[in-house]
């Protein structure tokens, strides 16, 4: 274990030089509620031909992309429309699409949906340009040679950041595995209000919480630079000025593009700045027992924060103080901060999965955390199987 433990940290160091190296893009931003005129006229500059339009059946069929469409239509853009998509990226969806892409002579992306849909966009872009390599050999880290096609996002939660990070999830067989590569990070991210707002309460609280994980394990991980702090802690300070309100609300426009750029900012922290814990233990419970991402990482924030609070104290301290300009002690703040956390997490309804964790599987489920977590993640301390074990059975309290 302590072998593993300095490999790790030696391998965080490696990384976080060589990451100064690597050119890291950023989406140009449209930002706002009129965003089908910037849309037609970034297509027009860039001299686009024929996009390929991913979106999410369901978000076509409220009528979501109506504006949108109409606008392409009103100046003669010949776009192709794919509402033949699953929830999950899959290598097989994706070559379906990769055919049509071609077949219709495109020339760019629209991708229109989740975290899942903006996935498939960037994974069909890079088998288009990357023609013969697999992508189960783009699997892992900077395996993406030729940036993928022009590609325009359209969010429609508020939670992944995949419109602004590195990595893409699919599902491949029974194994599912991410890329990551600058190669894959889109052209254009538009941060457009409408598009989230029909997004029920449960949506926006289990995505909200996601980009606030985001945020948080990046703020505390030991790999920031002065950006991804800066990022993170925006991201932190806009989530919890606007999340809770908009529970209430859902149809208040202004706090709907604050979680926006909340999310776009804590997935620009957390594409370099790396995630931790909350979401190996996530993506292993998403694994076993189907418990959506967002849902886990919401319960499992607090679970996790608490393992480190006297390892990341200092920090916190800090960070509290940066977002709170009240008068109160840091102390104060501090706790005040934890208890807005947990209430967050506490208004998550939980899923049947939670009931499922079984003792059995403890074993398995901490082998493949720690495979994940090491050497990757530069959470602030390893924790030990047993603090996980403990971390399960508080998971499966009142589930
Ligand atoms: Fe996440």
């Amino acid at each position: 274990m302590a072998k593993i433990k300095l490999f790790s940290r030696i391998y965080q160091k490696i990384m976080k030089v060589a990451c100064y190296f690597i050119k890291w893009p950023k989406p140009f931003v449209i930002e706002g509620t009129n965003s089908s005129l910037e849309i037609v006229n970034v297509i027009k500059e860039n001299k686009l031909q024929r996009p390929l339009i991913i979106v999410d059946p369901f978000i076509d069929q409220i009528g979501l992309m109506k504006h949108t469409l109409d606008s392409l239509d009103q100046n003669n853009i010949k776009y192709i429309k794919n509402i033949d998509v699953k929830s999950e990226p899959n290598v097989l969806m994706i070559e379906d699409i990769v055919s049509i892409y071609k077949e219709s002579n495109c020339d760019s992306i629209i991708a229109v949906g989740g975290g899942s849909i903006i996935d498939t966009a960037k994974l069909v872009g890079a088998r288009v340009t990357n023609p013969n390599k697999s992508i189960s050999k783009m699997k892992g880290v900077l395996k993406v040679r030729k940036q993928i096609p022009f590609t325009i996002t359209i969010p429609t939660t508020s939670g992944s950041g995949s419109e602004c990070t590195v990595a893409a999830v699919v599902k491949d067989g029974h194994s599912k595995y991410a890329v990551n590569s600058p190669k894959l990070v889109p052209n254009v991210a538009v941060l457009d209000p409408m598009f989230t707002i029909s997004l029920p309460v449960s949506l926006t609280l289990t995505t909200g919480m996601d980009a606030l994980t985001h945020a948080i394990e990046c703020y505390i991980g030991n790999s920031n630079t002065k950006t991804t702090y800066q990022d993170s802690i925006e991201a932190i300070s806009l989530i919890l000025n606007s999340l809770e309100s908009l529970l209430a609300n859902t149809q208040d426009v202004e706090k709907r593009l604050q979680m926006q750029k909340a999310s776009y900012l804590a997935g620009a922290a957390f594409t370099r700045g790396y995630v931790g814990y909350v979401h190996s233990i996530a993506h292993a419970l998403g694994a076993y027992y189907n418990i959506p991402h967002g849902e886990a990482n919401a319960v499992l924030l607090p679970l996790v924060l608490e393992k480190y609070k006297e390892k990341i104290k200092n920090k916190m301290l800090k960070l509290v103080d940066k977002l709170d300009e009240s008068n109160l002690p840091n102390e104060e703040k501090l706790s005040l901060f934890y208890s807005k956390i947990k209430s967050l997490s506490l208004k998550v309804k939980k899923s049947i999965g939670f009931t499922k964790i079984d003792s059995k599987d403890y074993q398995e489920l901490i082998k493949h955390i720690q495979k994940e977590t090491w050497p990757l993640y530069p959470v602030p301390r390893y924790l030990e199987d047993s603090e996980l074990i403990d971390i399960f059975e508080k998971v499966k309290e009142n589930a």
